[in-house]
């Protein structure tokens, strides 16, 4: 019987995060362990979410980050950022229908412009196809770095200054989480 099996026959409420955060990482020295290709291991990588998220959603936890492609990772080379993006559209592509049945709602933080069109498009479907689900919030971080999304927010926060609709010295902490793109997000109580 798995985990989240014997969780429900006996009633067990654990003490969950609300929130995991997953740094998916590794994708080279698992397969260089094994005397396998690098793609083997971006491929192992991409299947292992289906667990993860499936996982995940049966034992409520509420929501599900995956740091998948950062900013720095523009910088491998121009064959294994194919590739990442191939393995991307494919669980995009095939895995809506397993999200709709876990009831996961999609979204995903990044520089979205960065993404080939056709990456964007298939995020795009998959995000307004899952909007209505109101079980775990599975958030993809593509493109993303720390620094740029703070970077944004403070662009958001600066515009309301000048149009003279907030004063800075009323600035909250409150207000700059509200302006990052991870708003509406619990805070990440777990990063594995
Ligand atoms: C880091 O491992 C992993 C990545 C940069 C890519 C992860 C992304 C995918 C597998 C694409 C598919 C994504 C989804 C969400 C389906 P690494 O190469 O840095 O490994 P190392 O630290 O062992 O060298």
């Amino acid at each position: 019987m798995d985990l989240a099996a014997l969780l429900k026959r006996y009633r067990l409420k654990p003490n969950l995060p609300k929130h995991v955060a997953i740094i998916m990482d590794g994708n080279g020295r698992w397969p260089k362990k094994r005397r396998l290709p690098r793609i083997a291991g971006h491929r192992a990588g991409a299947l292992s979410i289906r667990e993860i998220v499936g996982l995940a959603g049966e034992l409520g936890i509420e929501a599900l980050t995956l740091y998948a492609f950062s900013t720095e990772n523009w910088k491998r080379p121009a064959q294994e950022i194919r590739l990442l993006m191939q393995l991307l559209k494919q669980y995009l592509r095939s895995e809506t229908r397993e999200l709709l049945r876990n009831n996961v709602s999609l979204r995903s933080i990044g520089r979205r412009e960065d993404l080939p069109s056709n990456i964007r498009e298939e995020l795009d479907r998959a995000i307004r196809a899952t909007s209505h689900c109101r079980g775990l919030k599975l958030t993809l971080a593509l493109s993303y770095s720390g620094r740029a999304d703070l970077v944004g927010a403070l662009k958001r926060i600066a515009g309301e200054v000048r149009k003279g609709r907030l004063d800075p010295a009323t600035l909250t902490e409150g207000a700059v989480t509200r302006a990052l793109s991870t708003a509406g997000l619990p805070e990440v109580d777990l990063l594995i």
